[in-house]
């Protein structure tokens, strides 16, 4: 990837339980069963993670894998153990306190799985709130509350309190209230896991949506690998405290680097995952049933290349670069790809 790194942590630890610093300092890459024998957690174990500007990084992993102490260590919001954290190439562990309030509350936006709403203001003070503590004055900030609100869907409700809204509408406040900062860098924890499927997907389309206008740099976290890649660039799946894999979902579905990611990865729907250039071959020939872009999911292009004995050429820049064939279609559908 070729996009600026904004946040980056090295070798990042946070360890819970009595003299956990201590522990570290004598024994500096301490086992997960070290760990366990002291009496201590690895919350979060050696991680390193670079983030570039403009992309979707989601972290992956079941229940206590981590993931919400690793964000927080991210925007210290707790204090790492041990480890580096930069942003934008600024070191966030040694940076005075109020430097650091004022990152967080000018260039990073966060959005919890708990909606935590103040309950006796309305939808549009609730999402001019973070605004009011800056200090911006009511107009603007107003103003600007107006612009989220009616960004998130949610033009009307404006006057309405947070017991009038449902779970989803109450989750669109939350979002328009981190937006309403215009953070640079916008971490959201599980923001949709406590709605219904149909709505959540809703809601996908929705922070879709709003990432094609709004070009922030996110990191997202989920334990559902469909939400996952749907909205990722990249993935990292976490197993008790550690980074296991970065990659794409492709990459992670083609190419599991551990036998847990291969298992976490083995029920997705792999048409959804890999691309048309991944299973390509040389061109051969030069009768053609048609083309397909390079970057197509197979499930978007599988009835049109499987309709025809031909093959498809497949397009990069207005350039054939290789050929798709019904067969290629039909392997990575039934799984053998
Ligand atoms: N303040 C704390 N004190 C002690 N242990 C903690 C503390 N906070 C988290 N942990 C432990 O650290 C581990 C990682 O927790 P974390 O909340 O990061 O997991 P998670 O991946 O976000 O899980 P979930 O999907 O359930 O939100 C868990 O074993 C948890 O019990
Ligand atoms: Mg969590």
């Amino acid at each position: 990837m070729d996009r600026p790194v904004i946040l980056e942590c090295r070798k990042v630890w946070k360890i819970y339980g009595a003299q956990a610093d201590s522990f570290l300092t004598r024994n500096s890459r301490p086992k997960k069963g070290e760990l366990s024998a002291a009496g201590l957690i690895g919350a979060v174990r050696d991680a390193n993670v670079q983030i570039h500007k403009g992309e979707i990084f989601v972290i992956m992993g079941l229940s206590g894998s981590g993931k919400s102490t690793l964000v927080r260590c991210l925007s210290r919001l707790i204090e790492p153990t041990a480890g580096e954290i930069f942003f934008e190439g600024q070191n966030l562990l040694s940076m005075p306190e109020k430097d650091l309030i004022r990152i967080r509350r000018t260039k990073m936006g966060m959005v919890f799985q708990q909606f935590a709403l103040l309950p006796h203001l309305t939808v549009l003070e609730n999402a001019a709130f973070p605004l009011d503590v800056q200090g911006v004055p009511r107009a603007e900030r107003m103003e600007r509350a107006r612009k989220v609100v009616e960004l998130v869907g949610l033009k009307g409700r404006e006057g309405n309190y947070p017991r009038e809204l449902s779970g989803g509408q109450q989750q669109r406040v939350g979002i328009a209230r981190s937006l309403a900062v215009e953070p640079d860098l916008w971490f959201l924890d599980e923001p949709f896991s406590a709605l219904d499927p149909l709505i959540r997907r809703e809601m996908q389309d929705e922070f879709i949506r709003l990432q094609n206008m709004l070009h922030k740099t996110i990191v997202f976290i989920t334990h559902d690998f469909d939400e996952a890649i749907r909205l990722a660039d990249r993935i990292a799946v976490m197993k008790d405290g550690a980074i296991e894999q970065v990659a794409t979902p492709e990459e992670l579905v083609l190419r599991p680097a551990t036998d847990y990611v291969a298992e976490f990865t083995r029920h997705v729907s792999r048409s959804k995952v890999i691309r048309a250039v991944s299973v390509m071959e040389p061109l051969a020939g030069d009768s053609f049933a048609g083309e397909v872009p390079h970057d197509a999911r197979i499930e978007q292009i599988a009835d049109q290349v499987e309709a025809s004995a031909l093959p498809h050429r497949v397009m990069q820049d207005g350039q054939a670069i290789g050929q798709i064939t019904r067969q290629a279609v039909i392997d990575v559908l039934v799984g053998r790809r």
